[in-house]
């Protein structure tokens, strides 16, 4: 099988990662039959500068009719607004209908506090449709924002989660070892409080979950606040967590924290036939340009990518060369207390591929 993957550095350590990743697809042992075509594609605040525009069409039109998969580096965002300028990233989520960004947060076989979750977070809708207003009343000003969640939305974003709840099983099942003994969803909301919106969210989730086809995995909810609270005293209870957009997004970069550097953290855009994986952290300028960005959430990002182009051994591959290279502990990156640049990290966990 041949896949086409787009590249799209981006900016900052965006630069330094993204050839890592293209570097460990490419060293995938061939007796898996896999092949890739790389694709050079630019987006950003650099293209930005250069274009004026920070996601050419081009791009769009061959993520969409071309690739199967691609890999997304950071991108900048300037600090003060500059006209015209708008993030790639969420006009690239939006134009190509990537409706579930997926986030896996997990420590190393043998930390003291083990994690193996998965966030799962709506991607198209809820408050992030962006539909703001302001208006003066004799008070003073007053904005208001629409929460917009759909029956459509909810049903699939819970769809894939159960599916990847299954998943997960299917890679225990084979032997891997884990601190979850069945599959798990956890439906994250605030009906108690937005019973229409939340409470169709939770309705839906329910409901799609309902599904013979997931009548192994277990399904609870949790109301979002308490959720902050099990997540930080006892993360080790979560497999795999599904929320609305803006709650998603929260509990995904808190998650992050729990194991460390975001430069471990990888993460995937999912739409139908296409999968972007993504390093959750950004451009990192205060570190650019000195070679020592820690490769591993990209490498991460490529194995997630594989995973939703049904590549599920290429991925475990990725994953236990990485594993392997993190319990060692001897070629790690300065956030993680090393001394190794990012090119000796590569080299590292390519050697163990
Ligand atoms: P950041 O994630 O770029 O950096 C935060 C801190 O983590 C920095 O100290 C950085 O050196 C460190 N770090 C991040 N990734 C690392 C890696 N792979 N290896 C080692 N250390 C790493 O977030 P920050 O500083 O808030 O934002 C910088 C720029 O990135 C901004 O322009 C921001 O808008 C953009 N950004 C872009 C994102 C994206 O493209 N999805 C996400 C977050 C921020
Ligand atoms: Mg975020």
């Amino acid at each position: 099988r041949t896949l086409r993957i787009g590249l799209i550095p981006g900016d900052g350590i965006g630069k330094e990662v993204i050839p890592a990743g293209r570097r460990i697809l490419e060293a995938l042992p061939a007796s898996l039959g896999l092949k890739f075509e790389f694709v050079n594609l630019s987006a950003g605040f650099e293209t930005f500068e250069q274009t004026g525009t920070a996601l050419p069409d081009k791009t769009v039109a061959i993520l969409k009719l071309e690739c199967d998969g691609a890999l997304f580096g950071a991108v900048s965002s300037p600090t003060h607004p500059v006209k015209g300028y708008s993030s790639p990233i969420v006009a690239l989520r939006k134009k190509l209908d990537l409706y579930a960004n997926v986030r896996p947060v997990k420590t190393v076989l043998g930390a003291a506090k083990p994690i193996d979750m998965v966030i799962v977070r709506e991607n198209t809708e809820d408050l992030y449709v962006k539909e703001e207003r302001t208006y003066d009343t004799p008070e003073g000003k007053v904005a208001e924002a629409i929460k917009r969640i759909s029956q459509r939305a909810s049903s699939r974003i819970a769809t894939i989660a159960g599916e990847i709840a299954l998943r997960r099983q299917k890679i225990r099942a084979a032997g891997n070892p884990s601190i979850h003994k069945g599959p798990l969803v956890t439906i994250t909301h605030k009906s108690n409080v937005l019973s229409q919106t939340d409470g169709l969210f939770r309705t839906t989730a329910r409901e799609a979950l309902a599904d013979p086809r997931f009548s192994s995995v277990a399904v609870e909810e949790q109301i979002v606040d308490s959720m902050v609270y099990k997540l930080f005293r006892q993360p080790e209870a979560y497999d795999v967590i599904v929320a609305p957009n803006l709650y998603g997004d929260i509990l995904s970069d808190g998650a992050a924290a729990l194991v460390g550097s975001l430069g471990l953290v990888p993460s995937a855009n999912v739409g139908e036939g296409l999968a972007i994986g993504e390093p959750c952290h950004g451009s990192a300028p205060d570190i650019m340009g000195q070679g020592i960005a820690n490769p591993i959430a990209t490498l991460r990002s490529a194995a997630l990518m594989l995973e939703f182009l049904n590549e599920e051994e290429a991925a475990a591959r990725i994953y236990a060369a990485v594993d392997a290279n993190l319990s060692e502990g001897k070629l790690l990156s300065p956030d993680l207390g090393g001394t190794a640049k990012t090119e000796e990290v590569v080299a590292d966990i390519l050697g163990r591929l």
